[in-house]
């Protein structure tokens, strides 16, 4: 067994399509004062903002600016480098912009753009072609869950993304049962474990038992202050994808202040 550091805590605020770019630097701003405020030391969580694409080049310019330690990530990305692509944005552009992550397979791109296994394991091989980091995100409808039980589509899902993925590959993995976003409906921090805990194993035989040990698997699905304790008391737990309270600045850094407000 290699030995491997524990895993960084990582908390992602996916701000869906919210914000202009005006609006998006003004949240970013008061997220950072807000956590410097608290004396929040950077550093103990990874902090990363996932804007629509019209606001990643103003957020990223702020970052760079303010010195200000949050990653920046995009919410999709085309299969392709570039081309005769009309209203696609290639892995190339996002990571000379400054990201980092790129969000890939939300269960809202699955549900309204029809993207399929297929497409999102593409997108994954796309943006680990232009070093950018996918966040490989998988999750059961209700009508799944009532039928398969909470595990067996995440579980599928994620083999199918990780296809022809090299064991060194860095990932990180979200669980977002489709139920529980938007809606108020939040899974229980036991199934949240046992989900996060099959996607492991899934990493551990596809890739093998280093990458499974190192790759951060994030919970995602109505998350909030009062609730991110549980989930990450939980061992395969790592993080938070965040939608509607990451767009809230006292909210998101009460998020990711988590450790301090509760003593995990
Ligand atoms: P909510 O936190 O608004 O439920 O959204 C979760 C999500 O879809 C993050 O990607």
């Amino acid at each position: 067994m290699v030995a491997v550091a524990a895993r960084t805590p990582l908390i992602a605020g996916n701000w869906k399509m919210n914000l202009d770019h005006l609006q998006a630097v003004a949240l970013v701003q008061k997220l950072d004062w807000t956590l410097k405020d608290a004396g929040h030391e950077s550093g103990s969580v990874e902090v990363a903002v996932f804007p629509p694409f019209t606001d990643l080049r103003s957020v990223q310019t702020l970052l760079d600016a303010d010195k200000i330690a949050f990653a920046l990530g995009a919410q999709d990305l085309s299969t392709h480098d570039s081309g005769a692509y009309t209203g696609e944005v290639s892995g190339a552009f996002l990571k000379k912009l400054g990201a980092t992550y790129v969000i890939i397979g939300h269960s809202e791109r699955r549900e309204y753009h029809d993207e399929t296994d297929d497409v999102i394991a593409a997108k994954v091989q796309a943006a680990l072609k232009h070093g950018l980091v996918p966040v490989i995100c998988v999750g059961e409808t209700l009508e799944q869950l009532e039928e398969f039980g909470a595990s067996a589509v995440p579980v599928g899902q994620l083999k199918a993304a990780l296809q022809d993925v090299p064991a060194d590959a860095d990932i990180v993995v979200a669980y977002e049962p489709v139920w529980a976003i938007g809606t108020g409906k939040v899974a229980t921090p036991e199934q949240a474990q046992d989900v996060c805990a099959a996607l492991r194993a899934v990493i551990a035989d596809e890739l093998g038992a280093e990458a499974a040990e190192r790759t951060r698997i994030l919970y995602g699905g109505s998350v909030k202050s009062g609730n991110i304790a549980t989930y990450m008391r939980e061992p395969d737990v790592d993080g938070a994808l965040v939608g509607g309270a990451s767009l809230l600045a006292d909210e998101f850094a009460a998020i990711i202040r988590y450790q301090k407000h509760v003593g995990v």
